[in-house]
């Protein structure tokens, strides 16, 4: 881990790098240049969803502005619930699942996606092991209103 990554505010301190980018401040912290010494990489959404085997427990893997792209496993049928304030993407990377909805299911094959409006109750489910990708805002809860033991805890190890 970069040295500075472990520093959470704006003051001196002798553990602290400078900021490889001259126009910075040499002590910026929560700035990408934190970074800039790492060579540009992609995301490998296969490799991510290697490093684990849970079920139902979306792991952040990029950050979009204010959006995170999470990797989730599932398999059986998850709780029906709802986002107040949100709509949820759900892309099919592996295996298929189907979006239940109160008005008629949503059936997904790899490489197909669908968003889920704010306030439409569903209910997720798939009969096999299925992997996706998921994008919505920083801070959603995956069970939205109705909680309970499937609510995951956040986990940005894999960024
Ligand atoms: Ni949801």
């Amino acid at each position: 881990m970069h040295p500075a990554t472990t520093v959470t505010e704006h003051s001196a301190g002798p553990a602290r790098e400078a900021c490889p980018n001259s126009a910075h401040d040499r002590l910026c912290v929560d700035h990408p240049c934190q970074n800039a010494q790492m060579p540009p990489h992609p995301v490998d959404l296969a490799e991510k969803l290697s490093l684990f085997s849970e079920r139902w427990s979306p792991k952040v893997v990029a950050r979009l502005n204010d959006y995170e792209i999470k990797v989730v496993k599932v398999e059986g049928e998850f709780v029906w619930h709802t986002h107040a304030d949100t709509d949820e993407l759900f892309l099919v990377i592996d295996g298929e699942l189907t979006i239940q909805l109160r008005d008629g299911n949503v059936h997904l094959r790899p490489g197909q996606l669908f968003v889920v409006p704010r306030g439409i109750e569903h209910c997720p489910i798939a009969k096999g092991e299925a992997h996706a990708m998921l994008i919505e805002p920083v801070g959603v809860v995956n069970t939205g209103d109705a909680g309970g033991s499937l609510t995951a805890t956040y986990d940005d190890s894999l960024k």
